[in-house]
């Protein structure tokens, strides 16, 4: 349904709790039209008890499309309700979390990432969420558990999951997750990637659609991941890290769209009308100023002012009411010559040869031993 209205998700930003929220994708999609946008995750028991303020918790603003919902939990009736509030909010996609390893989540019961160790129960979990929307769905997942990390078993959870449910799309986080404790960064930073178990499902299920993420920085290495057959890249911390070297290439050299020309400038006084309108929305001040600028303060990554302009935002969080005042005091900081510069220009550098050797790594084809695998 809503899908087929945008072009493919080649580019997507990574679901980031804290990070991806409403007033970050409102920025990004100022930057890129096309990049496909992840929201947070939002358990389903959050969704299911915060009935009469769903709003809160789903609403956007239309301009975001494409975008998709990601969604924790490990109650399949929950799962059910969630999706089926969720409707009313017509999200592009809802993608089940199977990737976090946050000892919030994962001591939650059995939640993100220790799903892999339950194919069957991801399975029903899809077919659940799958029977309460007519938008596609999607698995987030990693490539393994603990000492649960062969290709073999990362195969078994995609040959289960796919044949148990209507889920035609898995996004890998090309490494590990380990559950002994070590923190989310961590397992983000630890666990090596292996992006020859991704190119490898690619050979391994054709009929399935796998997006490929984990420790792709800028533009040129999604490109080059597209380039070795990857069907879509997922960015994360890159995004919101520089989101103008990233996101504000997406358009031009990933989809082959004409530049949008629009510059700095332009974007925050857009995000001025948004930021003024949603300010002390929720009541009792909230969001305040420092949560609806804080993905702003990377916009300017590397450029020169930089660093005096988040001294003056630091200072001008404590008094100011709006986001024009807030602008108005603290962008002196940035020359106009950076305000004023338009999306264009070379690529920022990046490993174009990323993903070179790849082919020449790929573990020993994939064969399901079909009842065992589907009924162990
Ligand atoms: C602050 C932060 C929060 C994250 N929250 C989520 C989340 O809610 N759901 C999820 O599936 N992954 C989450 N992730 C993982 C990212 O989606 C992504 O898989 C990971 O950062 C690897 O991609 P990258 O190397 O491009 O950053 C989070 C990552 C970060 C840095």
């Amino acid at each position: 349904m809503g899908a087929s209205r945008y072009l493919p998700p080649l580019f997507s930003v990574a679901p980031m709790m804290e990070w991806t929220d409403n007033h970050y994708r409102t920025l990004a999609r100022l930057i890129s039209k096309h990049a496909w946008l992840y929201t947070e995750m939002l358990a389903a028991e959050t969704i299911v008890y915060q009935q009469g303020n769903l709003d809160k918790f789903l609403g956007y603003s239309p301009e975001q499309h494409p975008i998709v919902l990601q969604i924790g939990g490990s109650k399949l009736e929950n799962l059910a309700k969630a999706t089926e509030l969720a409707n009313a909010y017509n999200y592009d996609e809802i993608n089940f979390n199977c990737g976090c390893p946050s000892p919030k989540v994962a001591g939650h019961g059995c939640f993100g990432v220790r799903l892999m160790l339950d194919p069957k129960f991801v399975g029903e979990a899809m077919s659940v969420i799958a029977a309460n929307t007519n938008v596609p769905v999607s698995v987030k997942c990693r490539i393994g558990v603990d000492d649960h990390d062969s290709f073999n078993e990362l195969c078994d959870f995609i040959y289960k999951v796919s044949s148990l449910s209507p889920t035609r799309h898995f996004i890998i986080h090309s490494r590990k997750a380990l559950l002994n404790g070590i923190s989310p960064a961590d397992n983000r930073r630890i666990p090596p990637l292996k992006y020859e178990f991704y190119y490898a499902l690619l050979r391994d299920f054709p009929d399935l659609t796998f997006t490929i993420n984990g420790g792709i920085n800028s533009v040129v290495e999604a490109n080059a991941a597209l380039r070795e057959g990857a069907h879509g890249v997922m960015v994360g911390r890159a995004a919101y890290h520089y989101p103008w070297q990233t996101l504000g290439h997406v358009d031009t050299a990933i989809y082959g769209a004409p530049s949008s020309g629009i510059t700095r400038r332009e974007i925050l006084q857009r995000y001025q009308e948004y930021g003024d309108s949603v300010l002390g929305k929720d009541g009792n001040n909230r969001p305040n100023i420092r949560e609806v600028a804080k993905p702003l303060l990377n916009l300017f990554y590397s450029e020169p002012g930089n660093g005096l302009w988040k001294r003056k935002a630091d200072s001008a969080f404590m008094h100011c009411k709006t986001m024009k005042s807030f602008f108005e005091e603290t962008l002196v900081a940035i020359p106009d010559s950076v305000l004023d510069a338009p999306i264009a220009g070379g690529v920022p550098s990046g490993r174009e040869d990323l993903f070179a050797n790849v082919h020449d790594l790929l573990p020993p084809q994939y064969h399901a031993r079909e009842e065992e695998a589907l009924y162990a």
